[in-house]
Order: C-alpha cells, then sequence, then structure tokens
C-alpha cells in the first residue's frame, strides 16, 4: 500500500557506505545509492523510497515529516533540533565535537572577543554561553580545521574522528563537547501513521545491531 511506504533521509557523504552495509544486513539491497546522481530512490519491493540528501538536512527532512525516518549524527540531531523520536544508536560513526586550536594559542586572560569558527554555530554558542567570553563565531562549511591554522579564528569547534586533521594541521584538543554517533531518528506523527511498517524496520534493525 502507497500510503504506508516508508520514505527514509539518508545522508551524502562519509556514513552512505555504512548505511548501505546496514540496510543490506537487514536484506534491503541499496547499493545503487552509491553510484547514482538520483536524489530519491524507490525500492516498492521493500516498500520503502530513499531520500539523499546532506548530513545537515537529514533532520530537517524528518522534522518536517517529509522523510518519515532518517540516519544522523548527535552532532547535526544537535544542531538543528527538533522534537524527534531517537529510537537506535546504530553504532557507526562514531566520533567527537571538540574545541580545538593552534598548539601555540595562549588564551589571554582579558581576551575582547573570541573568534570561534566552526559549521555548528547554535552548539558553540551554548557551549561557550557557559564560560562567559564574548564570542564572535564564524560559520563555515567545512575545512574548519584551516580556520584556526591560518588566523581566521582562535579555535574552532569541529569533529574528530583518528585526529588525524588536527595533528597533520598542528592543532590540539583542548575540551570534548559531545560524543557523536549515528542515530536513527523518527517523525513523531509518522510513527503514529505509519505505526506497524516504521516499529518493524526498527526490530529488524535492533536485531543485527544487537548480532
Ligand atoms: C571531518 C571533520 C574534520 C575531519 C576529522 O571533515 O570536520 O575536518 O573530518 O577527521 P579525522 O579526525 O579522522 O582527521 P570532513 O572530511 O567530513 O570534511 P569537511 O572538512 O568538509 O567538513
Amino acid at each position: 500500500m502507497e500510503g504506508k511506504r516508508i520514505k527514509v533521509a539518508i545522508p551524502k557523504g562519509r556514513l552512505l557506505k555504512d548505511v548501505v552495509k546496514l540496510f543490506s544486513s537487514i536484506g534491503i539491497d541499496i547499493t545503487d545509492t552509491e553510484h547514482s546522481r538520483r536524489l530519491v530512490f524507490h525500492y516498492p519491493k521493500y516498500d520503502i523510497s530513499l531520500f539523499l540528501v546532506k548530513p545537515f538536512d537529514v533532520v530537517t527532512y524528518v522534522k518536517e515529516g517529509v522523510a518519515d525516518i532518517g540516519i544522523a549524527g548527535d552532532d547535526v540531531i544537535e544542531e538543528i533540533g527538533g522534537n524527534i523520536y531517537e529510537p537506535l544508536d546504530l553504532g557507526f560513526g562514531k566520533c567527537r565535537l571538540v574545541v580545538a586550536q593552534r598548539e601555540d594559542f595562549v588564551m589571554e586572560k582579558d581576551i575582547l572577543m573570541l573568534k570561534v569558527a566552526t559549521k555548528y554555530p547554535r552548539i558553540t554558542e551554548k557551549h561557550y554561553s557557559k564560560k562567559g567570553i564574548p564570542l564572535d563565531i564564524i560559520k563555515l562549511y567545512g575545512s574548519v580545521e584551516l580556520a584556526a591554522t591560518c588566523g581566521l579564528a582562535h579555535q574552532i569547534v569541529d569533529l574528530v574522528e583518528t585526529g588525524r586533521t588536527l595533528k597533520e594541521n598542528r592543532l590540539i584538543e583542548v575540551e570534548k563537547i559531545m560524543d557523536v554517533s549515528a542515530k536513527l531518528i523518527v517523525n513523531r506523527s509518522s510513527y503514529n501513521v505509519k505505526y506497524s511498517p516504521i516499529n518493524d524496520l526498527i526490530s529488524k534493525i535492533s536485531s543485527v545491531l544487537e548480532d
């Protein structure tokens, strides 16, 4: 039945490989998402459709109910916000959101304005507000480490996975803000309307995560 088809927002980029693996482990082959420029994929056989979106946009699609469920990291969930249901930690995409700076950066006691570059202005604002330091948040869209290296900002707030990018750009981690991993997220009203197929999918995923 078309009305009960589950619409799933999945992230392009780093997480996609693990998402494809996860779906394959529950018998759903979505490998074509890795080799195409299409953005919508219909799988009538499995009663699902996929939307391939930027990681930051997954939460928006789910929040607005255009997608019933999605896969997103805690960083994005926290940054975009919204009343969504998070039933499962998927166990991949593990990294952490940190404050980092140049190895030789020394914070002056009477600093007038701390410049912090990040893709996460909301999380950054919230984190620094506890410290009471006047803040100038510089919103960037990638390669955030460069901002600290070349002096655009005093500090950065960014993801660290292996730590290689920090190290190769002579930066050090000074504080962890949050641990991050991929979560299954669900639109609350979709969960009511399509309870049975969504719950089946959650159960299937949950059983392979336990293996
Ligand atoms: C992410 C993140 C760091 C890097 C961390 O960037 O923003 O730059 O990975 O990984 P590491 O600790 O294993 O070195 P990504 O490659 O996703 O691209 P971006 O710089 O465009 O955000």
